[in-house]
């Protein structure tokens, strides 16, 4: 059979695999691929960042003396609070905004708006959550950077800086080339995955150092499991969870806007017309 190019017509917009497709185009045919509407997914998701969030905050609360700005232990307590809120639950959104099926349609700039101010929005919890940890450490004179979680937690807040930055750069900027910009973004991609996975891994190996570091003597060892360790442990793996669903959204190809409309390559992404 002739096709468009033959017929002299340019080439035409690569389709996906039809045999996972479902008679819209769009939604799987259930071969291969388990049947979920992205909208209920995303409400178990809100819910389950919201859980995160919560017991964060409680375990801080009730466990570890609740919150000050002064120095103390308790001023270290912000620093868990505004990590989870920001790197983990507002970065797992943000890494989202593209999937919710009505910003598939119509222009694309308010969805790329959104999801930079989400990021920024995390940043902007990060920023204060790494004060509070300093300024304990250097407040009680405990050195700083020694540990594995601090360099991981370090390097996963540098790399998310320069994520934004760049993708703020090309994407939202008006002066990048269109040739630049679909070549950064496979790149974008993949370290907006590998910035999650980072920021979960920084949440779990902090929790569980700090589950060692306070919990050593008689009834409330570590190694008994009081109270604080079953409710800090279950912390760490809903943050997990959220990670692993944030990442199987982002996988899966039905959810994806349809990449005819998303490869923004003609334009500049703040001219009028996107
Ligand atoms: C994405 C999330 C996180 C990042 C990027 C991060 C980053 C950091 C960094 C850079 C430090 C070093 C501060 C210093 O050396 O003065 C630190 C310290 C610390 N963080 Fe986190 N953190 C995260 C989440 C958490 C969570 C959820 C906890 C749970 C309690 C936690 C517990 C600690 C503790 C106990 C320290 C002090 C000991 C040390 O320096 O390793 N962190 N964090």
């Amino acid at each position: 059979m002739q096709n468009a190019m033959q017929m002299g017509k340019g080439p035409v917009p690569v389709s996906r695999p039809l045999t996972l497709r479902g008679p819209c185009g769009r939604c799987p045919s259930g071969a291969g691929m388990l049947e979920l509407p992205f909208l209920p997914f995303c409400a178990l998701l809100g819910g389950l960042g919201v859980a995160c969030v919560a017991f964060v905050s409680a375990w801080c609360q009730q466990w570890r003396g609740g919150f000050a700005w002064d120095g103390s232990a308790r001023m270290f307590n912000w620093h868990p609070v505004l990590m989870v809120t920001g790197l983990v639950v507002l970065y797992g959104a943000a890494a989202l905004v593209y999937r919710l099926p009505f910003s598939w349609r119509g222009p694309k700039l308010p969805w790329k708006v959104l999801h930079g101010a989400l990021a920024l929005a995390a940043f902007c919890l990060a920023v204060p959550g790494l004060v509070a940890v300093f300024s304990f450490h250097d407040a009680r004179g405990t050195p700083n950077m020694y540990s594995l979680h601090s360099w991981l937690g370090l390097a996963t807040v540098l790399l998310f800086s320069c994520q934004w930055l760049a993708g703020f750069a090309s994407f939202l900027l008006p002066w990048a080339p269109a040739w630049l910009r679909a070549l950064y973004k496979p790149v974008h991609v993949f370290f907006g995955s590998t910035i999650l996975m980072l920021a979960v891994a920084s949440c779990v190996s902090g929790i569980n150092e700090k589950l060692f570091f306070s919990l050593k003597n008689g009834t409330t060892a570590y190694a008994r499991l009081p109270p604080e360790a079953v409710f800090a442990n279950t912390l760490g793996l809903l943050i997990l969870l959220f990670g692993v669903l944030v990442l199987w959204a982002l996988a899966r190809p039905d959810w994806k806007r349809p990449e005819a409309d998303s490869v923004d390559t003609r334009q500049p992404l703040l001219s009028a017309e996107r």
